[in-house]
């Protein structure tokens, strides 16, 4: 399978047509952007890492009932997809309290929950991506009330299974983001990415992060956390 012609363009990832008009190819770069593009860099061997790990992971998923995009991966940092019309929700799943849940609501990070949250905020950079209810997203028509309770249950399915399989790995999964696309025949399936990009990975052990937080946060050793995420991954 080849790339066609580029239809989009996004801050992590670029999309392209391939001959099959029910399949694209994502191609994974190495940009990275934080508080919806305001900082601007690049972590070296980013794409390759966020490419292997999705794609692990959403034949995990697979495997155990959740329907996601993955077809099959082409290279280091392509992959055919099906092609679904994303809809505009980022969907946030919580397990222990960091990031905007610590800052918005005044608590300190590490706080773990007795059951997990779920948030949903509307996909704009421009409005710096705000917080809204199921209310609202079905008054904006953003999905239909049924779709939303499809996504509800499926996202509490991919916490389940991959806390599991992070824990294997040794790191705990503190919060997500995952998209959801919507397919020909209007089915509600996992979209987008599921890497160091868009999770928090604590080291069981140490607690130290592994993921993005390092880049957003300019802790240092960014690109090691992404390398040692993919040796988990990777070694047998
Ligand atoms: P937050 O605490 O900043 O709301 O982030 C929650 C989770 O969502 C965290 O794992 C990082 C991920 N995330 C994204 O993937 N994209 C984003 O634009 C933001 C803000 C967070
Ligand atoms: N998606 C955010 C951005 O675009 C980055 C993040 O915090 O993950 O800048």
């Amino acid at each position: 399978m080849e790339k066609r012609e580029q239809l989009y363009e996004g801050k992590a990832k670029k999309v392209f047509a391939t001959d099959d008009p029910a399949l694209c190819i994502v191609s994974y770069k190495d940009d990275a952007t934080a508080f919806n593009g305001a900082k601007k860099g690049t972590i070296a061997g980013k794409g390759v890492v966020n490419n292997k790990m999705s794609n692990l992971v959403m034949q995990y998923l697979e495997k155990n009932g959740v329907p996601t995009h993955f077809v099959e991966e082409l290279s280091d940092r392509d992959t055919v997809v099906r092609k679904v019309q994303i809809v505009p929700l980022e969907v946030i799943i919580r397990n222990i309290s960091a990031g905007h849940f610590a800052s918005n609501y005044g608590v300190e990070e590490g706080i773990v929950f007795d059951e997990p949250t779920i948030e949903f905020s509307l996909k704009s950079d421009h409005l710096d991506d705000p917080l809204l209810n199921e209310y609202h997203a079905v008054a904006l028509k953003l999905a239909t009330r049924e779709e939303i309770e499809t996504i509800k249950t499926l996202a509490f399915k991919v916490n389940d299974l991959l806390k599991a399989f992070m824990l294997k790995l040794g790191v705990t999964l503190v919060d997500f983001k995952i998209e959801f696309g919507r397919t020909p025949d209007g089915k509600i399936i996992l979209a987008d990415e599921i890497s160091p990009d868009t999770c928090r990975f604590w080291d069981v052990k140490t607690g130290e992060k592994l993921d993005k937080d390092r880049f957003r946060r300019d802790m240092g050793g960014v690109e090691d956390a992404y390398q040692e995420i993919m040796r988990r991954l990777t070694e047998e």
